[in-house]
């Protein structure tokens, strides 16, 4: 039944598109049926984004043909394919953060008033549908709140909303989890099952594994810009998967974490944020050799801390020692003087200077180290240093002078993550490393954690991946409400034990 060609909503037949030194579609084929969801896996810079942008008239296809219910589509803009009825979420938060969320939901087709010759905007409309759309999606959201002042993860609701609210039949999901937590996922998922109650198509992009099991019913599987085919998820598992999109039987989730824990190297005492409502008291030890997780549930302020550690916020008491001498963070230049280097959450937010090179982008933090005479950077040096790390980490690019907003989304994590390790800290902060990245480079940052630990260097790992974090960490401390509620280490390092520290005041 699956070859009756009536039966697809979408059709897209032998595209191919190129950039600059890169073929990223190579005639590549995608059925799509009604009221199903369809995974589009791969790894980072399979093609995947490329070919959700040709479908959505972003890019514009060098080849091939698009069949929208059975009739051939030509979408010249983003505004075409929504007219079509093809709605996507994009992988990079693309709102307005100065207008609030009603704005944003109605951007390009607000509703208007007319009196007479005069037409201006109906608010009291605009409003109303978007309360009726967030109480439909049983999101929490105020319609009046400025967009630029939620959460990363109310923000991708609102973009979920958004496309949502178009009607569409097939609705694109580029990496729609990446910022949410596991409830917030869920609650996507009982999205997903109501739209698809409805008939819509669901295209559903994600590196997380086990998602995919949860929610598809098809399974298609990208290799460097070629379409490997289409399986029914039901005759696939998690390590039939990995091995179809890394094309080898790799499926090893972590290396062995063999380092020498060593003396003391960072005390935090009694560290209370200034704000009110964020962490409080906490304290805890972190030794040379050694991978500390931090564990918790959104909320539990663990981002919070650690950009306190980083110098990015401001604390009222409480006091942080390296190598057991008192240390003044302000900000983060003191903490990079202290040898503490942070990879942020928000990487496509605050990281990334687009317009730059994947060099420039990589350097950036640690241009200090390469200037002799007061003033002459070796470039040379600088050049080849980039490379290394991001050859280490496989970041698939053009070339090293290759703009970074060029890259895939997951090619251009591994470039922040080669310029942390570029800074060559001595206590590397990773609040949640592989976010949005394959499982063949998730192993690789693994590798390099590993490897950074031998060589007697202190990691903590902010991370809500229950498997990495139990996978990696010497011990796990577990935050909730912003207390530290306990620490976990060997046997009794079980996702029962970090769950149970985690809910402890909820
Ligand atoms: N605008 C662009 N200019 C130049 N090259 C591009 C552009 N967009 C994508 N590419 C290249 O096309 C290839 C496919 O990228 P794409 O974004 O489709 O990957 P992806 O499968 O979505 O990966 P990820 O999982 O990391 O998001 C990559 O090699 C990327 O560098
Ligand atoms: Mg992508």
């Amino acid at each position: 039944m699956a070859d009756d060609r009536a039966e697809y909503v979408l059709e897209m037949l032998g595209i191919y598109k190129s950039f600059p030194g890169v073929q990223a579609l190579d005639d590549v084929s995608l059925h799509v049926r009604p009221g199903k969801v369809h995974a589009l896996m791969g790894e980072n810079g399979a093609g995947k984004s490329t070919l959700m942008k040709c479908l959505f008239g972003i890019y514009r296809e060098d080849g091939g043909e698009i069949i929208l219910k059975g009739r051939l589509a030509k979408f010249h803009s983003a505004k075409d394919a929504l007219e079509a009825g093809v709605s996507m979420i994009h992988q990079e938060l693309s709102n307005v953060p100065e207008r609030s969320v009603r704005e944003n939901i109605w951007l390009g087709r607000e509703p208007l008033h007319r009196f007479g010759p005069i037409t201006f905007l109906n608010h009291g409309k605009m409003h109303r549908d978007t309360a009726a759309l967030m109480k439909r999606l049983e999101m929490n959201i105020d319609p009046a709140d400025r967009m630029g002042g939620l959460s990363i993860s109310k923000q991708q609701a609102c973009e979920i909303a958004k496309a949502v609210s178009y009607e569409a039949s097939i609705v694109v999901m580029d990496e729609p989890s990446s910022s949410l937590t596991e409830t917030e996922t869920e609650h996507l998922f009982r999205i997903i099952r109501d739209l698809t109650a409805r008939g819509v198509a669901v295209i559903y992009i994600s590196h997380k594994m086990s998602e995919i099991f949860q929610i598809a019913d098809d399974v298609s599987v990208m290799r460097d810009g070629k379409m490997l085919g289409t399986w029914p998820a039901s005759e696939l598992d998690e390590d039939k998967l990995i091995k179809l999109m890394v094309g080898r039987d790799n499926t090893q989730r972590f290396p062995t974490v063999d380092s020498e824990i060593g003396e003391l190297r960072l005390e935090v005492r009694g560290l209370t944020s200034a704000e009110s409502r964020s962490f409080k008291d906490v304290s805890f030890d972190l030794r040379r050799g050694e991978i500390l997780g931090i564990g918790g549930l959104v909320g539990a302020q663990r981002t919070e801390l650690v950009e306190a550690i980083f110098g990015l916020r401001k604390t009222s008491c409480g006091e942080i020692l390296v190598n057991g001498k008192r240390a003044v963070i302000r900000s983060p230049r003191d903490a990079i003087r202290h040898g503490i280097g942070l990879i942020t959450e928000d990487r496509r937010g605050s990281g990334i200077f687009p317009l730059l090179s994947v060099t420039e982008n990589t350097a950036v933090a640690s241009l200090g180290s390469y200037i002799r005479g007061g003033l002459l950077l070796e470039h040379r040096r600088i050049e080849a240093e980039a490379r290394r790390f991001n050859e280490q980490l496989r970041t698939k690019t053009p070339s090293m002078w290759t703009q970074i907003q060029n890259l895939s989304g997951g090619n251009q994590q591994k470039v922040l993550v080669s310029r942390w390790l570029m800074t060559l800290p001595e206590i590397l902060i990773m609040d949640e490393p592989t976010r949005g990245i394959d499982v063949g480079a998730k192993f690789e940052i693994y590798t390099i954690m590993a490897e950074l630990a031998r060589n007697g260097k202190s990691i903590i790992m902010v991370s809500s991946e229950m498997h990495e974090l139990l996978g990696m960490s010497h011990r796990v401390m577990v935050l909730c409400a912003g207390r530290h509620t306990g620490t976990l280490e060997g046997p009794e390092a079980s996702q029962e034990n970090v769950m149970r520290l985690a809910t402890q005041f909820e």
